[in-house]
């Protein structure tokens, strides 16, 4: 039988990957990140040195040994046998990820990392073009909005920074920037997937969210197991 597959698409800090890896564990699914993969190759490339140059990128996207490992229902990367957690999330990654997931060799390589997995287990999927490019067949599509102010806040606690009027000002400033350059780019921007469930949780508790999904999926035939 097909595995099932749930994709879960929004704009930066709009909660899809802590929404995703609750769904995930709820269902019994494996969480799939794919913001990660895109993070891992930046990653790289800022330690190589070659994320300015589009050509020296292709050649180091090509060589790069990029595996996906599942462990306790999540899935995480091993870069070149490395495994860089943490550091994948950090800021100097966080400003070059657009650019270099903008480029059509690195989308075919994380799609097709990403179809891969898929094939193997039931799966919830966050990023930006699941729904539409990766699994525009999926069983359940979502689209989780916010407004920029309460998606700053929530990236500051994240970061466990105090969230004062001008610190959740610069942060929307940043969001709004990497939102415009993931929604303007032409491969593959972020958009609501055709047939995509829209969730503005501005105003909702993170466990609302995750009830509204997991009811959308009962909808689906796809309930928790048992026990
Ligand atoms: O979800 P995130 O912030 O970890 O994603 C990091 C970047 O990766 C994001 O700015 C755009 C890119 N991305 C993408 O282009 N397509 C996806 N499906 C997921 C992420």
């Amino acid at each position: 039988m097909r595995k099932h597959v749930i994709a879960i698409d929004g704009p930066a800090a709009s909660g899809k990957s802590t929404t995703a890896r609750q769904v995930a564990q709820r269902l019994g699914f494996v969480h799939m990140n794919s913001g990660l993969f895109y993070r891992a190759i930046t990653w790289a490339s800022l330690r190589d040195g070659w994320s300015d140059d589009i050509e020296r990128l292709r050649e180091g996207v090509a060589r790069l040994s990029i595996l996906p490992i599942v462990e306790a229902g999540v899935l995480d990367v091993q870069v070149r046998g490395v495994r860089p957690g943490i550091a994948l999330q950090g800021r100097d990654v966080s400003t070059r990820v657009s650019a270099v997931s903008a480029t059509d060799f690195v989308r075919k390589r994380v799609l097709q990392l990403l179809r891969a997995t898929a094939k193997e287990a039931d799966v919830v999927c966050d990023g930006r073009d699941i729904g539409s490019v990766v699994f525009p067949d999926a069983h359940l599509k979502v689209f989780l909005v916010a407004d920029v102010r309460e998606r700053a806040r929530r990236r500051l606690l994240d970061y466990q920074v105090e969230p004062s009027v001008e610190a959740i000002e610069e942060e929307a400033e940043r969001l709004r920037a990497r939102d415009d350059a993931d929604s303007t780019r032409a491969l593959a921007p972020l958009v609501k997937a055709a047939g995509a469930v829209e969730i503005d949780t501005t105003r909702l508790a993170p466990e609302a969210v995750i009830h509204r999904i997991l009811e959308l999926a009962g909808e689906r035939g796809m309930r928790a197991p048992e026990g």
